[in-house]
């Protein structure tokens, strides 16, 4: 394995180079935006140099990971000269390897590397980066170095096609961002019979984490509960009469995630079709009601 370069000394470029370190990959050269950030990260990757400037890592790295905010990807990319050889790779959930493309131009080898995790500090990114996925974007043999890189610090890699990075990202967005909406969407009810958002916060966050042990240990679609798991559709009625009444706002969501409900507990055989197409309907009346 060649050398490996890194710039951008945040959150996931300190984690990643100490974690790969670790793992005996080669870390030799990292660069940041302010050098004291690139000294930090240095300070802590046995045989890494902390560089003046990108251009000194993009030179004398065989694989260089852009670890920037994603708005300043294309602008490194675009402004380093890069060298027929050597891979460039970006951690961007949301962006694909065009971001890349002056560098391919140069004659790099272009990649994405994005760990599927919300990571707050390089801590609890290093805690968190073994059993995490990996999503891999790359022609190979990049793709390959890339995916047993992913596997050398315990994590999963998964290889995306061309084209697949935008669902890949919106999937993450829901089920990770959309999860803190609908503990925002729930504090505000609880909110409506005098909880305050700490205290509704503390109260739903084992029924949340409950949730998330049956999805893990059960998975899709037998860990559905509740009133549409079983076809409960008179529970579902005094839901939707309550939001009617005091949380119109989130009568759209709840009807929404509803419908998939239903598409869930079908799946999962404890209501017939007969049950299945009532709430349907329920949720679809709800949605026909004025304003
Ligand atoms: N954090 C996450 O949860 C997470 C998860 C998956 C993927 N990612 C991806 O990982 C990448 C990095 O995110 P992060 O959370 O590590 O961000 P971050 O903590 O904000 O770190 C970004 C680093 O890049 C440096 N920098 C900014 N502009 C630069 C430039 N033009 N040239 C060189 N260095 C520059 C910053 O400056 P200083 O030198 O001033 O410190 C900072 O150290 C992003 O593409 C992000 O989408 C993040």
């Amino acid at each position: 394995m060649g050398t490996i370069g890194f710039v951008g000394a945040g959150t996931v470029g300190t984690a990643l180079a100490i974690t790969l370190s670790g793992k005996g990959y080669p870390v030799s050269a990292v660069a940041s935006r302010s050098k004291s950030s690139a000294d930090a990260l240095a300070a802590r990757v046995p045989g890494c140099r902390a560089l003046e400037s990108a251009q000194a890592v993009a030179d004398n790295a065989d694989l260089v990971f852009i670890t920037t905010p994603d708005d300043a990807i294309a602008n490194v990319a675009a402004t380093l000269i890069w060298h027929a050889g050597q891979g460039v790779v970006h951690c961007s959930g949301a962006a694909s390897l065009d971001i890349l493309g002056p560098a391919a131009r140069d004659g790099a080898q272009t990649g994405a590397f994005h760990p599927l995790q919300s990571f707050a500090n390089v801590s609890r990114a290093m805690e968190n980066i073994p059993g995490s996925t990996f999503a891999i974007e790359a022609e190979s043999p990049l793709r390959e170095t890339l995916a047993e890189m992913a596997r050398a610090m315990n994590g999963k890699p998964v290889l995306l096609k061309p084209g697949d990075k935008v669902l890949y990202h919106t999937a993450a967005v829901i089920v990770s961002n959309y999860t803190v909406a609908l503990m925002k969407m729930a504090t505000d009810l609880w909110q409506l019979f005098g909880v305050s958002t700490p205290e509704a916060t503390e109260a739903l966050l084992p029924l949340l984490r409950g949730t998330v042990n049956n999805i893990a240990s059960i998975g899709l679609p037998n860990c559905l509960t509740g009133p549409i798991a079983r076809g409960d559709i008179g529970t579902v009625e005094r839901h939707l009469a309550a939001l009617e009444q005091r949380a119109p706002q989130l009568l759209a969501g709840y009807r929404e995630l509803g419908q998939h409900a239903v598409d869930v507990a079908l799946q999962k055989g404890k209501v017939d079709q007969a049950q299945a197409e009532r709430m349907l309907e329920l949720l679809h009346a709800a949605m026909l009601q004025p304003a």
